[in-house]
């Protein structure tokens, strides 16, 4: 038990355990589909101040938890607290769907 414990502090200290760190993926993310590039614009020009490469900033990380698209659409159109809505003249439905992807796409499960 206590040599178990030894080889996960062990690997914890060497980062062999999976730890996902908070460092901005924006910028060097290969081979982004079409529509998680076009995504990636909506993305800066309207998340990308609060949201920094994903990051926290003004708002919490979006790039550490697998959230649902569903989820994202709602937030984008409806706001929370100090995030604002963007209603379909903000964000076309068409850019709401290529974001989602870029958004899905900055959490690295996709
Ligand atoms: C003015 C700053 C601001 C902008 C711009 C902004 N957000 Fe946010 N966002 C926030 C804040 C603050 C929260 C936390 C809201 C709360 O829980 O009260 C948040 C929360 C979220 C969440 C939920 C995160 C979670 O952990 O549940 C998502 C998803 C999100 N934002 C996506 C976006 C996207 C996509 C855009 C661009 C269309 C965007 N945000 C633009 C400030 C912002």
């Amino acid at each position: 038990m206590k040599r178990l414990i030894l080889v996960l502090v062990a690997a914890g200290l060497t980062g062999c355990l999976p730890v996902r760190r908070d460092t901005p993926l924006v910028g060097d993310l290969p081979g982004l589909t079409p529509a998680q590039a076009r995504g990636q614009v909506v993305y800066m020009a309207n998340c990308q101040q609060c949201h920094p490469g994903g990051s926290a900033g003004l708002g919490p990380a979006l790039n550490d938890k697998p959230l649902p698209g569903f989820l994202i659409r709602f937030q984008v159109r409806h706001g929370l607290g100090a995030m604002p809505a963007f209603g379909p003249k903000d964000i076309s439905e068409a850019d709401l769907d290529a974001l989602v992807e870029y958004v899905v796409r900055l959490q690295g499960v996709r």
